[in-house]
């Protein structure tokens, strides 16, 4: 589906989500929300926060379940993923502290295999992610799913590619300072979900959605993979998608 622009592709993807919100609702169930970050989803947060101060739209039901953070990383840190998460949508919403999760950065090396293991299980014990929203990488890489990444992979530890961890250096005031490795739910992980948003904005990411949505399927770029689920939907502005 393609948009004049973020502002009014944001505020669809929101009310998409509110929507699934206010149906788990009614059922008296919890919706399970798989959450992304970047700049992408930023507009989407900001129209979240605003339907809860000004539409009332409680987060009380929703259990949440980050893509990914970088490794090592502490939760307090600038960059970290928890500290974009919760200054852009947690610390304004009354989502339950219990019910938001992110993969943990300060794991020591040997004890990320079980936490993974553990990340999929409690995804699964509540009958799976309702709803996944993507950004995408310039590299294609959906969460951190960097090229030559499996299509049945699962939450794990990755190297980051060169190039994401150029586009991340002005977070870190450097290349050298990105971390280059992180925990990310895998392609697997990503598939399960009932349904997939993947958001892109700007002309900087329109040969990559080139590939994604009309190139071969291929592990090289691994956002392709989602050309195999039919519960997709890539949400862009005109700029994103100048070169379909
Ligand atoms: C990071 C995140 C991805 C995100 C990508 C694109 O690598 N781990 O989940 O999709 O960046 O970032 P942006 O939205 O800032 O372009």
């Amino acid at each position: 589906t393609v948009y004049p622009d973020e502002q009014t592709a944001s505020v669809r993807v929101a009310r998409r989500i509110a929507d699934l919100i206010l149906a788990k609702q009614k059922k008296g169930e919890q919706a399970v929300l798989g959450l992304a970050t970047g700049a992408t989803p930023v507009g989407v947060y900001a129209e979240l926060v605003r339907l809860h101060r000004e539409e009332g739209l409680s987060f009380r039901n929703v259990i949440t379940f980050n893509l990914d953070e970088y490794y090592p990383m502490q939760p307090d840190a600038a960059q970290s993923y928890v500290t974009f998460m919760n200054e852009n949508l947690f610390d304004h919403v009354d989502i339950p502290r219990e019910n938001v999760h992110i993969p943990d950065g300060t794991l020591e090396r040997d004890e990320i295999a079980a936490y993974c293991l553990n990340y999929e299980h409690m995804i699964e014990e509540l009958n799976g992610l309702d709803l996944q929203i993507l950004g995408i990488g310039r590299t294609g890489h959906i969460g951190f799913n960097e090229p030559g990444s499996a299509p049945n992979s699962g939450t794990r530890l990755v190297t980051l590619d060169d190039l994401t961890r150029r586009d991340a250096s002005r977070d870190f005031g450097g290349k050298e300072n990105v971390p280059t490795k992180a925990i990310t739910m895998g392609i697997g992980t990503i598939f399960k979900a009932r349904e997939i948003i993947l958001m892109a904005w700007s002309r900087k990411k329109a040969p990559i959605i080139k590939k994604a949505v009309e190139g071969e399927i291929s592990s090289e770029v691994p956002a392709t993979y989602l050309q195999l689920s039919d519960n997709v939907e890539f949400v862009l502005d005109e700029d994103a998608a100048s070169e379909l």
